[in-house]
C-alpha cells in the first residue's frame, strides 16, 4: 500500500487527510494519507524516506514550506520562484518540490468567474502563503499589488522576490478592487480593524481562512455590500493539484467534497 503524508507543526487541524483519503477511496487507489507533526531536525530524515520509497510523497504545510527545499533534487518553476514547496514527489529517481498553492488559488478564483486582469489588489499579511498568491495574481495579470503587514520589514522582504509590489503600513487602505486576508486573524474570531468608511461596495473580499466559514473580515465586507469568498476552494484545489501529480488523475470536486470539509 502506498503512503502519503502531510507534514507540519502544528498539524492537528489539517483537513488534508480527509480530502485525500476520500479521493483515494473514490478512485480505488491502494494508498493511505496521514498527517504527521515533525520538528525541524526530523525533516531531512523524513524526506530521505521518500527518496528510498518507504513513503511515496508528502504535502508540506506551515512552517516547513521553505525548510524542505535544501533536501530536494529539483524544484518546479513556481516552487523555485516563490521559494515555497507544498508537495513533494519522487519522479524518475529524483525528489521534486512543487507549489500547488498557486494553482489552487488560480483555480479557486477562476471558479468565481472573476477576472483578475486590470484589478488592483490589497493583500493583508506577508506570511507563508503570500508569495504563492502574488505569483498567481501576476500570472492572472493583476495591475497593481499592494501588501500591508503588521511587521513592515516582512512585507518589504517580499520585494526581493517581487519587485513590482507596493508596500503600505499596517492599517493603511489604498484604493483596491480585491482585498485578501492572508493573516491568521480570524482563525479565532478576531476582527481586522479596517477603516471601513472609505471602502464602500462593489469589491471582492477574499479570505484565505475557511474555518470558520465566515470570518469577521468577510462579515464586515458583506455588510458593506461586497462580494465575499473564503479559502475553501483554494484549499481543495491545492489538494486536487497534488493528487494529480501523485496519481496522474483528476479527482472530483463536487458538493460532497465541500460538505466533507463543512462538517468540521
Ligand atoms: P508565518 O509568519 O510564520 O509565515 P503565517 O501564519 O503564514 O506565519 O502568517 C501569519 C500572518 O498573520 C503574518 O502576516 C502576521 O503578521 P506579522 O508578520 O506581523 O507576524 C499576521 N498576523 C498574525 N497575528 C496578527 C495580529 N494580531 N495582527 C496583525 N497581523 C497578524
Amino acid at each position: 500500500m502506498k503512503k502519503y503524508f502531510v507534514i507540519g507543526n502544528p498539524i492537528n487541524h489539517s483537513l488534508s487527510p480527509k480530502l485525500h483519503n476520500h479521493w483515494l477511496e473514490q478512485n480505488d487507489i491502494n494508498a493511505v494519507y496521514e498527517k504527521i507533526k515533525l520538528e525541524e531536525n526530523e525533516i531531512e530524515n523524513f524526506i530521505l524516506k521518500i527518496k528510498n520509497q518507504e513513503i511515496n510523497g508528502c504535502n508540506v504545510t506551515v512552517p516547513f514550506k521553505k525548510t524542505v527545499i535544501p533536501f530536494l533534487d529539483k524544484l518546479s518553476l513556481e516552487a523555485e520562484q516563490t521559494q515555497s514547496v507544498n508537495t513533494i514527489c519522487f519522479h524518475n529517481g529524483e525528489l521534486v518540490g512543487y507549489n500547488t498553492d498557486i494553482g489552487g488559488f488560480e483555480k479557486a478564483i477562476n471558479k468565481l468567474n472573476y477576472k483578475i486582469e486590470d484589478k488592483k489588489i490589497l493583500i493583508l499579511g506577508a506570511g507563508g502563503v503570500v508569495p504563492s498568491i502574488i505569483f498567481a495574481l501576476n500570472k492572472m495579470k493583476a495591475t497593481k499589488i499592494t501588501v500591508s503587514n503588521r511587521t513592515y520589514k516582512k512585507a518589504e522582504n517580499l520585494k526581493s522576490q517581487f519587485k513590482e509590489i507596493n508596500i503600505v503600513g499596517w492599517g493603511e487602505i489604498p484604493e483596491f478592487d480585491i482585498i485578501i486576508n492572508a493573516t491568521s486573524l480570524g482563525l479565532n474570531n478576531e476582527t481586522i480593524d479596517l477603516k471601513t468608511r472609505n471602502i464602500g461596495d462593489g469589491k471582492l473580499f477574499y479570505d484565505v481562512i475557511y474555518n470558520p466559514n465566515e470570518t469577521n473580515f468577510l462579515k464586515d465586507g458583506k455588510k458593506l455590500g461586497n462580494q465575499t469568498e473564503n479559502g475553501k476552494l483554494m484549499f481543495i484545489y491545492q489538494a486536487f493539484e497534488a493528487f494529480k501529480l501523485w496519481h496522474d488523475l483528476e479527482p472530483s470536486v463536487d458538493v460532497k467534497i465541500l460538505n466533507l470539509l463543512n462538517n468540521d
